[in-house]
């Protein structure tokens, strides 16, 4: 994480003066772990380093600036349909080193119509391929992905859940000068449709409500791995996130595993090779 300045009373943040994109950037992603990560896994299956990774849903790519950082010889290609968060992250990009900047590209469209060169990497993080509701989607999501990961690469893709993910309400976590709220609205046990608000609360009292909605599928892993599988990827491995002694919360180190864990909340990754 880039390190963050403390705030003085005079620039605190409020609802009226930040950025929800910026806010989001914040709170929810994790991209030095995620590079770590997929190096590290990479590293394990392939025993040499990865250098071309595209992402898709990549909302103002986040992920694809911090990989071009991350290696003088790594290259990213960001997929979003959405015009102004690519414009964001082209501002974004703007300011990196020229050196990093030459690397990395953010493409508007589909991620199901974009082809680009065949990648050593794919990935779809935060959950947003959950946007596929039905297994005949998410099927053709992941055939599509596939085309776009080079013979020998992976596809690494994340999901949650948990006996907390079944239930409504909100939790809360306190950040730099602004308050992450995460709000499971509606979950339906028949559909395993969903429907998650983020809120962003500031010290003065000013709110930025639904700064973010989803309307998904909570997809089970059994699920995920069927349908990775259905699409050609082979061995698809989730990894979960170890515990630390000490505070019995995640300790960031995801490793293989076979059977998880029965607790109320865990994230995870998931690596299939193609
Ligand atoms: C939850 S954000 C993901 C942001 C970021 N990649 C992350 O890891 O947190 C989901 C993004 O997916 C984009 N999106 C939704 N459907 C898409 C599609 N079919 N093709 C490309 N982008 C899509 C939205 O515009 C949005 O920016």
């Amino acid at each position: 994480m880039a390190t963050r300045k403390k705030r003085t009373k005079r620039t605190w943040r409020t609802a009226a003066n930040s950025d929800r994109h910026e806010l989001y950037e914040l709170a929810v992603q994790g991209t030095e772990s995620d590079c770590t990560f997929i190096d590290r896994v990479y590293r394990q299956l392939r025993h040499t380093t990865p250098h071309t990774l595209r992402e898709d849903f990549c909302g103002t790519g986040l992920m694809a600036r911090e990989w071009v950082k991350w290696r003088p010889t790594n290259q990213a290609v960001g997929i979003d349909l959405d015009d102004k968060v690519l414009r964001r992250g082209r501002e974004k990009i703007s300011h990196l080193a020229a050196a990093s900047r030459k690397r990395v590209l953010l493409k508007k469209g589909d991620v199901n119509r974009v082809k680009t060169a065949p990648s050593d990497v794919v990935v779809a993080l935060n959950f947003s391929y959950f946007l596929f509701r039905t297994r005949e989607q998410l099927r053709e999501y992941f055939i599509n992905a596939r085309n776009n990961v080079r013979t020998g690469g992976i596809m690494v893709v994340d999901a949650y859940g948990g006996s907390g993910s079944w239930s409504l309400g909100e939790e809360d976590r306190s950040l730099d000068g602004f308050t992450y709220v995460w709000h499971q609205a509606k979950v339906s046990p028949i559909t395993h449709d969903v429907t998650n608000h983020i809120h962003f609360r500031f010290p003065d009292g000013s709110e930025m409500r639904r700064a973010f909605t989803y309307v998904w599928r909570l997809w089970t892993l059994p699920e995920i791995k069927e349908l990775l599988i259905e699409a050609g990827f082979k061995r698809p491995v989730v990894y979960w996130e170890g515990t630390e002694r000490k505070t019995g919360k995640g300790n960031g180190v995801f490793k293989p595993s076979r059977l998880g864990e029965a607790c109320t909340g865990w994230i995870v990754y998931i690596v299939a090779e193609n």
